[in-house]
């Protein structure tokens, strides 16, 4: 059926599905659409675009596939040597499997190092994170009401908190001055700036640690967070998709921590049922295909109607009970966590001494799967315009897809995230020597190095004007002003 208002033309789709607020038009995804069509390959198409516009974990997949070869019941739906099969084939109860719930709450407490306890009867199992999400601003948020979050963010974030629910985002500006850390006046500024627009704030949402900017927050900065809620009486979601990935001093400390340290005082003002935290498996395993998420709350109703809610989206049972196998391995989730981290620094410095070598800065992080850089030494003018032809340019002429700062909603032009842990080491070295390469021959920069594995820089292939997209995203267009 199609419907029809008078003197209006048919309209064959619903107003979300047409309109554009998909949050999807976004350098961060347009990015991802060239690399599709032109993907890396060291033997088969060494001159295409190397992805680093991708926060994916696959330095640990040979720690995952040694546990599955040892451990075939996990995977073939046996349990104890007797088939599961027909139990998992009807299993169907939203409230997820309880020896998986059960091993995910030691998880996540253990990649808190145990000072966080989680209580298995306040996860609700989701889709992923990006599922997580939306399902807790279906439960805050009416549509038109706002959420407070501290840029530079996540670019997902315009899809999914905003698309489906008609929840709103207000930045929350931070700068470089601080390392992009969250203050009290920006907070302030945000609210304001809300309350002009006549948007209700329900709460402020983070990352922690952070994508984009790979820093974990600092322990006084979630206090800040929390007395800011307080004062305001609105909730605060912390997504801690990346908790796993923390890997060096000062480390990582979860906002439960810090509602825990509370005690009586955030139990009596109600604070402690306005606190929920997001996780999923899909960075710190590394599995983003299994589609593993979690909302953590201490507040009943918010976990009665998200669980409802994840009807929408939920784990299916073979993956429920092949992970519940592998993370109530004790002894392997101590030395994959070890391990991984490990890895995780030591791909992240070899990015970060090769971008420093070529003369790019890059902010110290300590977490996460990517760095945060600021490349205005390359750019021919320090405005959002000079950062999106800088970004043209690294993506076809340079080919590498990084993702520039402005799709993170990034006040300051000239910083652009830059993924490592989805490629090996090789490849990293590969994507070096070709900025190094641009950066020579714009005269910008360090010198390049030399003797850096892989080929030359690839050439420009296709003219940037000849690509629509490129063209909607050039200074001044709609799209542009959404992004920032
Ligand atoms: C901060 C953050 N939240 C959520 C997501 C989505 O994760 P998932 O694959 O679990 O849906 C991502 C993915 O990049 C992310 O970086």
């Amino acid at each position: 059926m199609v419907s029809m208002v008078a003197d209006e033309k048919p309209r064959q789709l619903s107003k979300k599905a047409a309109c554009n607020s998909h949050g999807q038009d976004s350098s961060y995804f347009l990015g991802w659409e060239e690399y599709e069509k032109n993907p890396y390959d060291p033997v088969a198409n060494p001159g295409g675009i190397i992805q680093m516009g991708l926060a994916e974990n696959q330095l640990s997949f040979d720690l995952l596939e040694a546990w599955l070869e040892a451990n075939p019941e996990a995977l073939g739906l046996r349990r104890g040597g007797a088939s599961v099969f027909r139990e998992l084939a009807l299993f169907q109860d939203y409230h997820g499997m309880p020896a998986f719930k059960n091993a995910l709450a030691r998880f996540m407490s253990e990649q808190r190092g145990f000072r966080v306890a989680f209580d298995p009867s306040n996860i609700v199992l989701t889709a992923g994170a990006t599922s997580a999400n939306e399902a807790l601003v279906f439960c805050l948020a009416d549509h038109g009401d706002a959420f407070l979050i501290p840029t530079p963010y996540y670019p997902g974030f315009d899809r999914d908190l905003k698309w489906r629910t008609g929840a709103e985002i207000v930045p929350v500006h931070c700068t470089s001055a601080n390392g992009f850390r969250v203050t009290r006046a920006a907070l302030d500024d945000a609210y304001r700036r809300a309350q002009k627009r006549r948007l209700r704030v329900k709460g402020v949402l983070i990352t922690n640690p952070s994508n984009p900017l790979g820093t974990t927050s600092a322990r006084a900065d979630l206090e800040l967070l929390v007395d800011f809620v307080a004062d305001k009486g609105i909730h605060l979601v912390s997504d801690e998709i990346y908790s796993g990935t923390a890997f060096a001093e000062p480390g990582f400390v979860s906002v439960l921590e810090v509602v825990a340290a509370r005690g009586g005082a955030a139990a009596a003002d109600g604070l402690s049922e306005r606190v929920h935290v997001v996780y999923s498996l899909s960075k710190d395993l590394g599995l983003p295909g299994f589609r593993v998420g979690a909302i953590y709350s201490s507040n009943a109703a918010v976990v009665s109607a998200a669980t409802k809610m994840s009807s929408f989206g939920l784990v299916s049972s073979q993956t429920q009970h092949l992970l519940a196998s592998l993370l109530g391995d004790r002894d392997f989730t101590r030395r994959y966590i070890a391990e991984n981290t490990r890895r995780i620094k030591e791909r992240r410095d070899q990015l970060a001494e090769g971008l420093r070598a070529i003369g790019i800065e890059v902010l110290e992080g300590n977490a996460g799967l990517f760095c945060w850089v600021r490349m205005g030494s390359l750019m021919r003018s320090q405005s959002f315009e000079g950062e999106m032809e800088l970004w043209k340019k690294v993506v076809f002429e340079v080919g590498l897809n990084i993702s520039p700062g402005s799709s993170c909603h990034c006040r300051e032009p000239g910083w652009f995230r830059v993924c490592f842990a989805n490629m090996s080491a090789k490849t990293l070295d590969v994507a070096l020597q070709r900025l190094a390469a641009f950066a020579e021959a714009n005269g910008k920069g360090a010198p390049a190095r030399r003797g850096l594995a892989g080929g030359p820089a690839r050439t420009m292939s296709c003219p940037v004007a000849r690509f629509s997209w490129a063209n909607r995203l050039t200074p001044g267009s709609a799209d542009r002003k959404a992004e920032r």
